[in-house]
C-alpha cells in the first residue's frame, strides 16, 4: 500500500546532500588528481551547476559528501560558489563531511544523516547535468508531498542495467506511482525503461533503512534498495522532470553536455559550426 504523509501544500526543502566521494574510474587519469565534479562544461565545473540548481530552488544548507583527493570542491566553494550573487552567507551555509571509502550513494547519504536531521532533504548528483529552464530540484520541490521522489526519465532498453528502473503502479501526466524499484537490472529482467536519474527527495527515515542494509549490486550500499524497502510505508514518486540530462560521469556525456552548452552560445556556436564545416569527408 502506498502512504502519503503530506497531502496539503508543498513542502520547504531547506537542506541538499552533494555525493561526490566517488571515484570517476570513467575519466582515469585525470581524476586521479581532479576530482570528476569539477570537470568542466566550458567555464564552470559540475559541481557548480549542481550547487546553482540547488540554490534557484530555495536550498540553503549544501552539505558535501567528500573523500581524500577531493579538497578542490571545498575551495572552489571558498573562492568561487559563497561570492555567488544570490548567496547569501547569513543565511546559507556549506557543511563537509568525509565519506571514507566509496562504498556506495546510499552509503554515502548516511554519512551526512547528523547533519541532515528530522526534515526532508534533497540529494543532487553533480555527475548527472539536467540543462533546465529553471532549476530540475526546483521542480521536484514544488510537487512534492512527503514520499520519496526520484527524478525519471525514460531510456532506450538496451541501457537499462546502468539505472534503478522503476516498475508502474500507476502513471500520471508529471508523476508516477513506483510498485517497486530494481537497481540496474538485466534488459531481460527490467520491468521498464522509467530509469533514475541523479535527483531525490527523501524523507529522514530513510536513514535508518540504510544503516542496516545489507550491500547490494557492486557490493555498495545502493540508495535504490532502501527506497524499495521504504515503497510500504512511504511510497516512492517517479518525477518527470522538464529539460534534458547529460550523463557527465561518461566521457560521450560530458562531451553531450559541452556541445549542448556551447550551441546555445552565439560565438561558440560559430566555432562548432565551422569545425564540422572543416572536417574532411
Ligand atoms: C546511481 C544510482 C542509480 C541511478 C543513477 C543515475 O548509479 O544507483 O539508481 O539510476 O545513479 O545516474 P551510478 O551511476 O552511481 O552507478
Amino acid at each position: 500500500m502506498v502512504v502519503f504523509m503530506h497531502m496539503e501544500a508543498p513542502m520547504k526543502i531547506r537542506k541538499v546532500i552533494f555525493p561526490v566521494g566517488g571515484l570517476g574510474t570513467r575519466f582515469y587519469p585525470i581524476t586521479k588528481v581532479i576530482p570528476k565534479e569539477m570537470l568542466g562544461i566550458l567555464d564552470k565545473p559540475l559541481i557548480q551547476y549542481a550547487f546553482e540548481e540547488a540554490l534557484g530552488a530555495g536550498i540553503k544548507q549544501f552539505i558535501f559528501v567528500t573523500r581524500h583527493g577531493k579538497t578542490s570542491i571545498e575551495d572552489y566553494c571558498d573562492h568561487v560558489l559563497t561570492h555567488m550573487e544570490r548567496f547569501d552567507s547569513s543565511k546559507c551555509s556549506f557543511c563537509y563531511v568525509r565519506q571514507g571509502e566509496p562504498r556506495g550513494l546510499g552509503h554515502a547519504v548516511l554519512c551526512a544523516r547528523h547533519l541532515v536531521d528530522n526534515e526532508p532533504f534533497a540529494v543532487i548528483s553533480a555527475d548527472d547535468y539536467i540543462s533546465h529552464s529553471s532549476s530540475c530540484i526546483g521542480e521536484m520541490i514544488k510537487h512534492y508531498h512527503g514520499s520519496n521522489m526520484a527524478a525519471i526519465m525514460n531510456v532506450p532498453k538496451k541501457d537499462v542495467s546502468k539505472y534503478g528502473i522503476m516498475d508502474v503502479e500507476k502513471e500520471n501526466d508529471k508523476t508516477i506511482i513506483a510498485r517497486s524499484v530494481d537497481e540496474k537490472p538485466s534488459v531481460e529482467k527490467a520491468k521498464s525503461t522509467h530509469a533514475i536519474v541523479g535527483r531525490y527527495i527523501l524523507t529522514h527515515e530513510i536513514f535508518d533503512v540504510l544503516k542496516n542494509l545489507k550491500p547490494g549490486v557492486k557490493n555498495e550500499i545502493q540508495l535504490t534498495d532502501a527506497l524499495l524497502q521504504m515503497i510500504p510505508t512511504h511510497g516512492l514518486v517517479g518525477f518527470k522532470f522538464e529539460g534534458k540530462r547529460f550523463d557527465c560521469g561518461s566521457q560521450e556525456g560530458l562531451l553531450e553536455a559541452i556541445l549542448h552548452v556551447s550551441s546555445n552560445d552565439k560565438k561558440l556556436a560559430g566555432v562548432i559550426k565551422k569545425f564540422y564545416e572543416n572536417i574532411p569527408p
